[in-house]
């Protein structure tokens, strides 16, 4: 019997078919995909295409009850990402989920409590972590060289750039819109450089101006606008117990001149940029002898796909029994800060963040 990991995908749809098969694909000697599970023909027949060999099915509970699959990846709708986990873990097996984690922090500390009862990984797909801008600024800031970071701005902003396929306009199916879909991988990128420190509380405000506007130009392609229920633009502040604060922009749609995937960070020894995507970009600033210094580093190793090394990594966790390379931690302290903003956008207050009870 072969111990390369097997890996069944709860969900063949799009991130699945760009980023977790291609991953898998790539290291054929350590990790296997065996099933693929999605109530979509379509969406089946097309992921059959990638992995020939695999076995399908309409219901991801026959991946789960194959005694030699080792783990899943949950690759659904934000609303599908809680049972499947559930489920995996009671059957014994590692998950790589999605993401936001969850649609709540409520269903994110079912999951976090499952995967540790269970002793199996639920690791997050953060995979920006792995660009290599973002090793480097991490390393830097942990050798000391920034000193304390004490401010972050964090933008996931598009210009004209509503999600068409899928789901991700549907308040129901994905629990919100750019601040829970995109503006979850900035502000974690930014609470990781930071260190992940302890959200308190948060004042948020989101609207939904341009999203429902039929005559408005979309540049991922055409949507239903009638059932645009998400915002379409979200901002947020939000308070840590070592008393830094970030500011969080995120929008599918707003009047800017650029869609800018970036973070600011202030420290006390100096201050970084970076942004990634398509404009990646790492500048950090600081001050030698009383003289001001923009420096950019040169060789940043070039990371042709951060969700190759994602994939990676997870398979090599699951398979050297290491701890969750990205824990479900993280994840669930984000879905804590999204609710307390969400929330703060209702009231109209600050908000605390609950991360220990609903
Ligand atoms: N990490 C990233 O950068 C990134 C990028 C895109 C999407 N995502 C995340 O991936 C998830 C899916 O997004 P997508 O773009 O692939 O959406 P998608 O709509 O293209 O695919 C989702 C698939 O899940 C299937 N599905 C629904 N319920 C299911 C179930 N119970 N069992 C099995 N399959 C089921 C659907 O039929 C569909 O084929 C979301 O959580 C999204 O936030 C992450």
């Amino acid at each position: 019997m072969s111990n390369k990991v097997k890996i069944g995908l709860i969900g063949t749809g799009g991130i699945a078919r760009g980023a977790h098969i291609p991953g898998f694909l790539l290291i054929p000697d350590e990790c296997e995909v065996v099933w693929l599970a999605d109530p979509s023909e379509d969406a089946l027949q097309q992921a059959r295409e990638l992995v020939p060999g695999a076995r399908t099915t309409s219901d991801y509970h026959e991946i789960l009850r194959d005694s030699e699959v080792d783990a899943v990846a949950i690759t659904t709708p934000n609303l599908y990402h809680l049972q499947p986990t559930l489920d995996a873990f009671a059957a014994g097996k590692h998950v790589l989920c999605e993401k936001p984690l969850a649609m709540n922090a409520a269903e994110g500390r079912q999951m976090v409590n499952a995967g540790h009862a269970a002793g199996k990984i639920l690791m997050v797909a953060f995979q920006n972590r792995f660009c290599g801008e973002a090793q480097f600024l991490k390393r830097y800031i942990d050798l000391g060289k920034m000193g304390e970071i004490y401010y972050a701005r964090a933008h996931a902003l598009r210009r004209r750039g509503v999600p068409h396929w899928g789901v991700f306009i549907d308040k129901e199916k994905q629990g919100g819109g750019p601040l829970i879909d995109i503006g979850v991988h900035v502000l974690d990128l930014t609470l990781w450089l930071m260190g992940n420190p302890k959200p308190v509380s948060a004042s948020g405000a989101t609207y939904n101006r341009l999203g429902r506007n039929p005559d408005l130009f979309n540049g991922f392609g055409e949507y239903d606008h009638t059932k645009f229920t998400v915002e379409d633009f979200a901002a947020g502040f939000i308070r840590f117990d070592n008393g830094a604060t970030v500011s969080l922009e995120s929008s599918f749609m707003a009047n800017i001149e650029r869609s800018p995937f970036e973070a600011h960070l202030l420290g006390t020894e100096a201050g970084a940029e970076i942004a990634l995507w398509e404009n990646a970009r790492l500048n950090i600033y600081r001050e030698d002898d009383q003289q001001m210094f923009d420096l950019t580093p040169r060789n940043i190793p070039h990371v042709p796909s951060p969700h190759t090394v994602e994939m990676q990594t997870f398979v090599r966790a699951v398979a050297e029994g290491k701890p969750s390379p990205i824990p479900g931690e993280h994840g669930l302290m984000l879905n804590a800060i999204f609710d307390a903003l969400y929330r703060s956008a209702e009231t109209g207050r600050e908000e605390p963040v609950n991360l220990h009870e609903g």
